[in-house]
């Protein structure tokens, strides 16, 4: 036996969710020598992902795309796993798996569940922890969002929200890399800095601090990508040029509140004949994303992300402070 930590979904918060109240975390005992039913594994985790989504499924039920967590057990989230014992041929013992598992530090998967399941190769021998954030969700994000729907090309400028974040670094570095120029924002002083000197970003800014609109107004832009909704994108819409393309990728500005912010210029679309889209990357085919990220990773093409990790199981504060912006980098639970 060996004991067996857990982040409970206990209660629906109305704002940000409470660590202990909301969220807890729960010890159990796992047997390590229980019979497997054929086709499942036994996995012990080796990180975990942290993901602003997760917020929308702490809810009582009800229609959305990801269904609500069930009150009382783990939440669930993207993970690697590294396989213990296994009674299915496909997923080998010693194995590394990814994919959507239970907060846990000790799991069993059916084969129905490891049907949704990706055996890592890890040829170019990256950290586990790239696979739950450049190589893995966040990082199919940026590409599908970037290539399907911003069509940026050489010479524009794209304006990137929540720039310093899982998603963000990316889609800077990708932009980049097709020769745009790229304003960001983000909510901290260190986090600007990170993004002027390591990101080479050409316009950083802190919005918590200067002006979004005078900001956007001095510097003009085709193409935005939206982590944040909210006044931000009130603001670019306002200011975005015309035929601009906007990448609504996420809203965390109102993830927390009871009340979002409302949107009162929407006619700007029209005004603009702006394009704006938005996409859940898990509904969309991420091609051969497995074939290119990891490689140019490992050759130094797309640099070494920054990387946001806690150790071990917690009450859910880890969780907190990335809804809150005390995270800097992909956000990620270690228990290696
Ligand atoms: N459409 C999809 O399929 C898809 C997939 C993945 C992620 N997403 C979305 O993409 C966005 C970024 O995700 P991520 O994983 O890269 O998260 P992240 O940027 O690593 O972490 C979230 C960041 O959001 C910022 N933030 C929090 N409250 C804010 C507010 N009121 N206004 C502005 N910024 C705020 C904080 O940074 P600051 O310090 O800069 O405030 C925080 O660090 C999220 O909205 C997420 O839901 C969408």
């Amino acid at each position: 036996m060996v004991s067996n930590s857990s982040l409970i979904f206990a209660k629906a918060p109305t704002e940000f969710p409470q660590p202990g109240q909301h969220l807890k975390k729960e010890t159990k005992e796992f047997d390590l020598d229980q019979s497997l039913p054929e086709g499942s594994v036994l996995a012990k985790t080796v990180v975990l992902s942290l993901d602003p989504y997760l917020r929308g499924r702490m809810r009582d039920g009800g229609e959305s795309y990801v269904p609500a967590f069930d009150k009382g057990k783990p939440i669930q989230n993207f993970g690697v796993s590294k396989i213990v014992k296994s009674a299915n041929s496909a997923f080998k013992e010693g194995a590394h798996i990814y994919g959507t598992q239970d907060f846990s530090e000790y799991i069993v998967l059916s084969g129905d569940q490891l049907k949704g399941y990706k055996v890592l190769e890890n040829k170019e021998n990256l950290p586990w922890s790239y696979y739950v954030g450049v190589a893995g969700m966040p990082g199919q994000t940026a590409v599908y969002g970037l290539k399907q729907i911003a069509k940026l090309k050489k010479g524009e400028t794209i304006f990137v929200s929540g720039a310093s974040g899982a998603v963000g670094q990316l889609v800077i570095a990708l932009a980049h890399s097709v020769g745009a120029k790229v304003i960001a924002s983000a909510g901290s002083e260190d986090k600007v800095d990170y993004l002027k000197n390591e990101l080479k970003v050409e316009v950083a800014f802190n919005y918590k601090t200067e002006s979004t609109e005078k900001v956007l107004k001095a510097n003009p832009f085709n193409a935005y990508w939206d982590n944040v909704g909210g006044e931000t994108l009130e603001t670019v819409l306002n200011t975005i040029s015309e035929y601009g393309r906007i990448v609504a990728c996420g809203a965390i500005a109102d993830y927390n509140t009871p009340n979002p912010y409302g949107i009162k210029n929407s006619f700007q679309v029209v005004a603009k004949s702006l394009l704006m889209q938005g996409f859940i990357v898990l509904k969309t085919d991420i091609g051969d994303f497995y074939d290119v990220i990891p490689p140019k990773i490992a050759s130094g093409e797309i640099n070494p992300p920054k990387e946001h990790i806690v150790k071990g199981i917690d009450q859910g504060e880890a969780f907190l402070d990335l809804l809150k912006g005390a995270n800097f980098g992909k956000a990620v639970v270690s228990l290696e």
